[in-house]
C-alpha cells in the first residue's frame, strides 16, 4: 500500500500529484491512530527537510563528554523501509540513493527531527490524580507525613483496587496518546499500585494489552515491592510475609504469562530496606526478570551499591547518592536515571548531582517518572527543561539522556534511541529551528509530528507553514 494513500484518510493529509505528502489538518483521534498503526508494514518513505537531524548515531550508551554528541546533520534526510531506517544523511546523500526514487515523500519544512523519546521510568497504570495531596503539600505537609497517614502510594492503591480494568485502560490509553503527542515513542511502565495478587496482575495484563492496542512500545516492569500494603502492616513480620507472597505467588505467575521483563523495588525509608530489596530482586531474577531500582530518593539507603552489585539495568532518582556511589556508577553498566520532575513537583530543592555523575562517566538517562504522587507529567520536553535549568545539563546532554541512554536503560538500544540504519523509524519532529529550543521553550508542547515504526501517530493541529 502506498504510504501516502494509507495516511491520507487517517491524518487528513493531502497527497499532491508528485506524491509529496503535506500535512494540513490534524484529525487523528486515538482510535484512528491505533487503526493506522496496525496496518501491514511494507512501505518506503523519504523524509527530507530537517533543518537539524539529530541521529544520535555511533557508540552508545553515552558517557562523559560523548553524552553531548548528537551526530547532528544539517538539512538531514531519512529513508524508511518497512518501519525501519534504511538510510540517514544529508538530503543530497539520501536522495541520490537508488532506493529513494519512486517512494512516498514527507517534507518536514525545516523543523528539527530527533529519535522519539524513550521514557524509561513511568507508573503508567493508575486510577486517579492525587491533586488533594498536592494542595496539602503546598500547605506544608510533607510527602512522607502524608504517606505515614495512609495517603501517598497507599491512597493510589486503594483507588486502583476499586477501579475496573476498563476504567484503568481508558485512562492509560488517554495518557499514551499524550505521550505520543509529546514526542515519546517507547515507555517503560511499572505496576506497584495494586499490591495484592489480583490487582498487580490486573496492571501487568494491561501493559500487555496496551502494547498491542496502540502504537507505542511498552516495556513492562513488576514493582510489587513498592511499599508494604495496608493489610500486611498489621501483621507480625508483615514485610517478610508480603515478600513471601511476591516470591511464591506473584513472580511465578508473572513469569508463566510473560507479564514483565524487569523487577523493580522502592528501596528507601518507609518502603523496603536494602536486605529486603536484594531478596526481591534476586527472586525476580530467578524468574527471568532483570533488576532495576528506585534508589536514594528520600534518603541514602545503599540502593545504588546494591543495584550495581546485582548488575541492575538502572537505578533511578539518586538525589541522595554520595561521592562513592557516584564513582561506582561511573564504572558500572547500571544506568543512573534522573527524574527531576519529582523534585520540581514536590517543591524540593535537592536535585540529583547530574554534573558529578556525568563527569564520573556514569550512563545518565532522563525520564518523567509519570505518576500521580510525585511527577504527574508525561512531557519529556518538560523534563529536558528541568534537566537544563536544575541539573545544569546542556540541551545536547539532556537529549542524549532522553533517547539513546534511555533506550540502554531498557536494554532496547539495538532497536530504538537513535536514527541509525536497521533501527526502528521512531522520530519526533519539533516546531523549532534549533534543537536547543526544545528545552528552552517550557510549558508548551512544540512537538509537531511523531512517527513510530515509520507511521505518523501524531501530527499537530496547527503549523506555521
Ligand atoms: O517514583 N518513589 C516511589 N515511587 C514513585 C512515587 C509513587 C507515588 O507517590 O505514588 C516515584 O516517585
Ligand atoms: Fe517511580
Amino acid at each position: 500500500m502506498l504510504y501516502a494513500a494509507c495516511l491520507a484518510p487517517v491524518l487528513g493529509i493531502a497527497v499532491e500529484a508528485s506524491r509529496r505528502i503535506k500535512v494540513n489538518v490534524f484529525v487523528c483521534s486515538q482510535e484512528r491512530a491505533i487503526r493506522h498503526n496496525t496496518r501491514a508494514l511494507g512501505d518506503s518513505l523519504l523524509i527530507t527537510g530537517a533543518s537539524q537531524l539529530l541521529t544520535l548515531g555511533g557508540r552508545g550508551p553515552r558517557r562523559g563528554s560523548s553524552l553531548s554528541n548528537l551526530e547532528l546533520i544539517e538539512d538531514g534526510a531519512l529513508l524508511v523501509r518497512d518501519g525501519l531506517i534504511a538510510a540517514a544523511g544529508t538530503r543530497g546523500q539520501v536522495e541520490a540513493l537508488p532506493g529513494a526514487r519512486a517512494v512516498d515523500k514527507l517534507d518536514l519544512g525545516g523543523r528539527v527531527a530527533l529519535p522519539g523519546f524513550v521514557d524509561s521510568h513511568t507508573h503508567l497504570v493508575h486510577a486517579a490524580s492525587r491533586a488533594e495531596e498536592y494542595e496539602l503539600k503546598i500547605q506544608g505537609a510533607s510527602y512522607e507525613e502524608i504517606a505515614r497517614k495512609g495517603g501517598g502510594i497507599l491512597n493510589s492503591v486503594k483507588r486502583l483496587r476499586a477501579a475496573t480494568a476498563d476504567e484503568l485502560k481508558k485512562r492509560a490509553l488517554a495518557a499514551l496518546q499524550q505521550f505520543a503527542a509529546h514526542g515519546t515513542t517507547t515507555i517503560e511502565a511499572k505496576s506497584g499500585y495494586g499490591l495484592d495478587v489480583a490487582s498487580e496482575l490486573k496492571i501487568l495484563k494491561q501493559h500487555k494489552e496496551l502494547a498491542t492496542e496502540q502504537p507505542l512500545d511498552i516495556v513492562s516492569t513488576f514493582l510489587g515491592a513498592h511499599v508494604v500494603p495496608e493489610e500486611f502492616r498489621k501483621k507480625a513480620d508483615g514485610a517478610k510475609r508480603y515478600i513471601q507472597l511476591l516470591e511464591e505467588n506473584l513472580l511465578p505467575t508473572i513469569a508463566e504469562h510473560h507479564l514483565a521483563e524487569f523487577c523493580d523495588v522502592f528501596c528507601d525509608r518507609g518502603a523496603f530496606g536494602a536486605a529486603e530489596s536484594k531478596r526481591v530482586l534476586q527472586a525476580g531474577r530467578q524468574w527471568g526478570l532483570a533488576p532495576r531500582m528506585h534508589a536514594e530518593q528520600l534518603s541514602r539507603s545503599g540502593a545504588t551499591r546494591l543495584a550495581i552489585l546485582l548488575r541492575a539495568a538502572s537505578c533511578d532518582h539518586l538525589e541522595h547518592v554520595n561521592k562513592s556511589d557516584i564513582r561506582a556508577l561511573g564504572k558500572s553498566e547500571t544506568v543512573a536515571t534522573l527524574l527531576p520532575g519529582c523534585d520540581f513537583h514536590l517543591g524540593w530543592k535537592k536535585y540529583a548531582p547530574a554534573r558529578a555523575l556525568i563527569d564520573a562517566g556514569a550512563i545518565v538517562a532522563l525520564a518523567t517518572d509519570y505518576n500521580p504522587g510525585t511527577s504527574p507529567t508525561l512531557s519529556m520536553a518538560m523534563i529536558l527543561s528541568l534537566a537544563c535549568t536544575q541539573l545544569r545539563m546542556t540541551p545536547a546532554e539532556a537529549i542524549g539522556a532522553a533517547t539513546i541512554n534511555g533506550a540502554f536503560a531498557l536494554r532496547r538500544d539495538k532497536q530504538v534511541g537513535s536514527l541509525e540504519v536497521g533501527k526502528q523509524a521512531d522520530i519526533a519532529v519539533f516546531e523549532v529551528a534549533d534543537y536547543r529550543e526544545i528545552p528552552y521553550y517550557f510549558g508548551v508542547n512544540h512537538c509537531w509530528m511523531t512517527i513510530k515504526r515509520g507511521r505518523v501517530i501524531h501530527a499537530a493541529k496547527e503549523s506555521r507553514n
